[in-house]
């Protein structure tokens, strides 16, 4: 079977000026494009007949795993089948999770939690963006809800997705790879979570994701 490069939902120039048409367009057409397109090419794809796309994650999750424990014999020390359908999943999520229309204190259910559990958006706020600060190398910024119904703002190294981990349910997905920004911010992570966070960020896409959680 073949994956088809999902849609992406909005036009590439419609995030600016948080984010250029430049920038949207090499990391949707370059680098998603270039993972569905890898992703066909494995052959757990190339030869099986309908599978999907979290199957293909979940297949490939025992290879991270040996991996991380180092068991993996010397030379094969890339989960590529987990990074490369993890890696659709999560630009797929990313791209979801911003709007032209998005940004700002949330609304909704996402509000009330937020509220709650971190007194304040703007405290909400500052602690998505330390820990994008604080991630090492490549990676993602995910907002998820564990199985107490509770907020958590987790680092995702490379291309760990959180649904894979059992009780976290993936709300919102902010890619802080380099390719994501570099165009833009150069070497800026923090300005660039800041414009993500004030002018982008899918509150509808949140309470959508936390009622389905
Ligand atoms: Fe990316």
């Amino acid at each position: 079977m073949k994956f088809v490069l999902p849609r992406l939902p909005y036009k590439a120039d419609a995030l600016a000026p948080a984010l250029s048409e430049k920038q949207v367009e090499m990391h949707y057409a370059g680098h998603l494009k270039g993972y569905v397109d890898a992703l066909n090419k494995m052959p757990e794809v190339a030869t099986a007949g309908k599978i999907k796309l979290e199957e293909l994650i979940l297949k490939g999750k025992h290879e991270l795993v040996d991996n991380r424990l180092g068991v993996l014999p010397p030379g094969e020390h890339t989960p590529k089948l987990f990074n490369i359908a993890a890696q659709v999943y999560n630009h797929t999520f990313y791209f979801r999770s911003l709007s032209p229309k998005g940004g700002g204190e949330p609304k909704g259910d996402m509000r009330d939690i937020i509220d709650a559990q971190y007194g304040s958006y703007a405290n909400f706020k500052k602690k998505v963006i330390a820990k994008a600060n604080n991630l090492f190398g490549s990676g993602y910024i995910w907002i998820t809800l564990d199985d107490e119904g509770q907020l958590e703002i987790i680092r995702g190294l490379n291309a760990e997705t959180p649904f894979v981990y059992q009780g976290l349910s993936p709300i919102l997905g902010i890619d802080v790879w380099e390719h994501a920004y570099y165009m833009d911010y150069n070497r800026r992570r923090g300005d660039y979570m800041k414009q993500v966070m004030d002018k982008l960020i899918n509150w509808d896409f949140a309470n959508q994701n936390l009622r389905h959680a």
